[in-house]
């Protein structure tokens, strides 16, 4: 047994090189030079320089051995363009993140007035005017009974804030051992330690391992993959919260912080739950005094049609994480909402929570947070979400009479589509040929046909989409017509 674990660890590491790397030395600082000495350099000069340099994230590096890497240069509206000076939709608004889509003046304008206003101050025993404004702002859009804010600097570090707070809330309430977190298979929140340790993704975990003790795995609500068992989404959604309480009893209910859930999950490809799921948790949660952490870091700011999610599916999360398109991706910000009741045990005699970030609540981040959110408010983004939602929702679905779209799910403008065998059988795809389908085609293929979107297997294979909250029923043409051709492509190649 322990002979096959390690076996499976090697296999994350990779084959083993028989050729030493070829110098532990540094290599040239040629584009440096250049741009020292006011040289003209291109695209040639950006590659060579970012394969000796760049470590790039969740991304494998061998390729770049024969091939060149994709070098994003200018962003506009929804569109991006590449060094080599091809021109691209956003069909992921970068990461989920550029929901105001590309460009706009009037951020690059707030961040340099607040630039020459107050450029740093952290929130450490000092306070700021914009960090101030934005908690005001944040909350006079957020779920009932949300009140106050933690700032970071992402969605990762408000995963970790809200467990530390949930594990010292519960000791300044004669709680210690409430220390657990259950969260969902597959869910993605996080690479640090202990965001590691709440997401769900096994193969993610392995090389870091030991983690932080104590997170449980309960049931995603993957209802594709779960109709033949069920009458109704209904009943599976209940079933699939009990599976909570289950964990919660198993596990002893004085030893359960916390539970995390993304209210559409993004891992695994948009999986949406019925609203039973929602209701049940909540009752389960009250029940057993455990803290309900809606993960929006994703799905909050408009993208499923709602400010956030948890308004969309009437979730009254205890916590909310969001982050992302807080600033449309422009500054690194995130913002963790909590009730009230969590925040009063820290107000007493000399307890602090020991705990902050350099860079969160940046006033040049809070300013921009700002400035998006009027582009919302003008804009009417979210109000565009919720009117074209089930037109793009239409629109994918036209892809059904290809014979590799198996499901077209999600919510809002947040849609995956799930590639199979076999249709009416719902067979998917070995991981030999998932490889082969999405790292050897699909992902280039999109890229060359015009469409950045992503192509991912974390999960059963997807195809996932989260374009700008900008766009309308054009573009889903537009994008309907890249996905046909491309997956009609695919299909023959299988
Ligand atoms: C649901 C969820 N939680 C947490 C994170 C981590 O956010 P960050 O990369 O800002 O740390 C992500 C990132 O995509 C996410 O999707």
């Amino acid at each position: 047994m322990a002979k096959q674990k390690s076996k499976g660890l090697l296999g994350l590491i990779g084959k083993k090189k028989s050729k030493k790397s070829e110098s532990d030395a540094r290599k040239d600082l040629r584009l440096f030079e250049a741009m020292r000495d006011g040289e003209a350099y291109g695209d040639k000069e950006l590659q060579r320089s970012a394969k000796d340099h760049l470590w790039m994230h969740f991304t494998r590096h061998s390729p770049y051995q024969t091939k060149d890497m994709t070098i994003i240069t200018r962003g506009e509206g929804h569109y991006l363009w590449d060094s080599k000076g091809n021109r691209v939709i956003d069909g992921l608004s970068g990461l989920f993140a550029v929901n105001a889509g590309h460009g706009h003046q009037e951020l690059a304008d707030a961040a340099a007035k607040q630039m020459m206003e107050l450029d740093y101050m952290p929130l450490w025993a000092y306070a700021h005017p914009r960090a101030i404004e934005l908690a005001e702002r944040l909350l006079s859009y957020a779920p009932k009974d949300l009140n106050r804010i933690f700032f970071t600097t992402g969605g990762g570090e408000a995963v970790e804030t809200a467990w530390k707070i949930a594990k010292q809330y519960y000791k300044l309430k004669g709680k210690p051992t409430k220390t657990k977190v259950i969260s969902r298979m597959t869910a993605y929140h996080g690479t640090s330690h202990g965001a590691l340790s709440i997401t769900g993704i096994a193969a993610m975990k392995a090389m870091f391992e030991p983690l932080v003790p104590a997170t449980i795995r309960v049931p995603n609500t993957n209802w594709y993959r779960s109709k033949h068992l069920f009458k109704t989404e209904e009943e599976f959604g209940i079933w699939a919260a009990n599976r909570i309480e289950e964990a919660i009893l198993m596990e002893g209910a004085d030893t359960v912080a916390a539970f995390y859930v993304e209210p559409i999950q993004n891992s695994g490809g948009c999986f949406t739950a019925h609203p039973s799921y929602f209701k049940r948790v909540r009752e389960i949660c009250d029940k057993y005094d455990v803290i309900f952490v809606a993960d929006e870091t994703i799905t909050g700011y408009g993208r499923s049609g709602e400010m956030f999610a948890s308004q969309r599916y009437g979730i009254e999360p205890d916590m909310m994480i969001t982050a992302k398109a807080i600033t449309s991706g422009t500054q690194p910000l995130g913002a963790l909402f909590l009730k009230e009741k969590y925040f009063e045990p820290f107000t007493e005699g000399t307890t602090i929570l020991p705990h902050g970030y350099t860079f969160a609540a940046h006033p040049v981040a809070c300013a921009v947070a700002l400035a998006n959110l009027d582009i919302y408010d003008r804009e009417k983004l979210v109000d565009n979400v919720r009117t074209n939602s089930p037109i793009f929702r239409k629109t994918l679905e036209k892809l059904y009479d290809l014979p590799i779209v198996g499901d077209v799910r999600g919510d809002g403008y947040f849609f995956a589509i799930e590639l199979v065998k076999n249709q009416e059988t719902r067979e998917t795809f070995t991981k030999e040929e998932s490889e082969k389908l999405l790292r050897g085609f699909l992902n280039s293929a999109f890229y060359e046909a015009g469409l950045y979107c992503r192509a991912d297997d974390r999960g059963d294979p997807v195809v996932q989409l989260a374009p700008p909250l900008t766009i309308g029923p054009k573009e889903f043409d537009e994008l309907e017509q890249i996905l046909r051709k491309v997956l009609t492509e695919a299909w023959k190649r299988i």
